[in-house]
């Protein structure tokens, strides 16, 4: 394994639904991958002589599934995720950057809490993940699994969370709405459905309770809107985002108009690097045209693949679709969307 970059083997490609595939991985030199429930993996895929990086989260849980796995849906990232679903084969080797994301449990408690895992899609993947941990390792919290599908054939692990109903039934509810469904009365999630839903489900305090969400970006919005209006706070939201093209965003946010040279140290497990970066230059972009290879995937603001520590000057974000207001505080920012503010700059990757 090398600083960045992890090589991987597929082990085994399993069919979770008509257009979705859970890839089993195993790493080429057979040390164990260190990840959490909740992270993902972003690939190196190499089509038509360009280098594309596409995240994907974990579907496995560490401790609990022997192999790390990711589950792609044919739809998910486009033109990639459709080579991934064509050409990937048990046998063949993989190349990825070490996984990464704060879509987390940060700790247990002993406490019961409620916490609610709400999903469409194939954004139950990071969600499952989550799940098999909360389980096995918090019995005390209720889990309410809130999944919103087509039909239940395009519902993946619609047959393993059935099993972990029975297998958890004091901890874990799931309500499955599907649109294609004529006789549910909720078929979609929306603010009005969403909120007597949540009051009818909580079972402890409210200020207690954690809510983990993945979608699309419409579908997260809502969700975000509904609970901050029901009054729960931001450290109780956690979202992971579906990567979505932030560029015409981007290109109308515009860079800053400060072009002087911005003094910035660069502090990788390898070294240290000193680089003088125009203002208006975005710090990845000048990170890897100075010949430096630091994580990145989307480019946008989305993924967070690129997150980093400032711990001297300021640095201001284009976009940023990933940091809390409070990881903010704590000098966290991404370098794709990040631009040095302060003549002298420090940055911890
Ligand atoms: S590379 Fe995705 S947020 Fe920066």
């Amino acid at each position: 394994m090398d600083e960045l970059y992890i090589h991987l083997r597929i082990r085994e490609v399993i069919a979770e639904t008509q257009d979705a595939f859970t890839y089993r991985l195993e790493t080429i030199d057979g040390q164990p991958l260190a990840y959490q429930a909740g992270q993902f993996i972003t690939f190196l895929i190499y089509l038509h002589g360009t280098e594309y990086r596409r995240s994907y989260s974990f579907s496995s849980t560490p401790g609990i599934d022997p192999y790390p796995s990711v589950t792609i849906r044919e739809k998910q990232n486009g033109e990639i995720s459709r080579h991934i679903l064509h050409h990937w084969k048990a046998g063949d080797q993989v190349t990825a950057l070490l996984p990464s994301g704060r879509f987390t449990l940060s700790g247990h408690t002993t406490s019961p809490r409620d916490i609610f895992l709400l999903g469409a899609g194939s954004g139950i993947t990071p969600l499952f993940s989550l799940l098999k941990e909360i389980l096995h390792n918090e019995p005390t919290a209720h889990i309410k699994l809130i999944y919103s599908n087509t039909s239940t054939e395009r519902t993946i692990f619609h047959r393993h969370l059935q099993e972990l109903v029975q297998q958890f039934p004091r901890q874990l509810h799931i309500i499955h709405l599907f649109s294609n469904d004529p006789d549910q009365i909720v078929r979609r999630l929306s603010n009005l459905s969403l909120e007597p839903l949540v009051q009818q489900q909580l079972r402890y305090q409210a200020a207690d309770a954690r809510f983990f969400v993945c979608g699309p970006p419409e579908y997260m919005r809502m969700i975000l809107l509904t609970l901050t209006y029901m009054g729960f706070g931001e450290e109780q939201l956690h979202k992971e985002n579906f990567v979505v093209n932030t560029a015409p965003q981007l290109a109308r946010i515009g860079t800053p108009e400060d072009s002087s040279m911005k003094n910035v140290e660069l502090h990788l497990r390898g070294g240290v690097h000193k680089l003088s970066i125009p203002g208006n230059h975005n710090i990845l972009g000048e990170a890897l045209a100075q010949g430096i290879a630091i994580p990145y995937s989307c480019k946008g603001g989305v993924c967070g693949s690129c997150t980093a520590r400032c711990t001297t000057g300021k640095v201001w974000m284009a976009l940023n679709e990933v940091l809390t207001d409070k990881e903010i505080e704590q000098g966290f920012v991404l370098t794709c969307t990040g631009y040095a503010i302060s003549a002298e700059v420090v940055i911890e990757i």
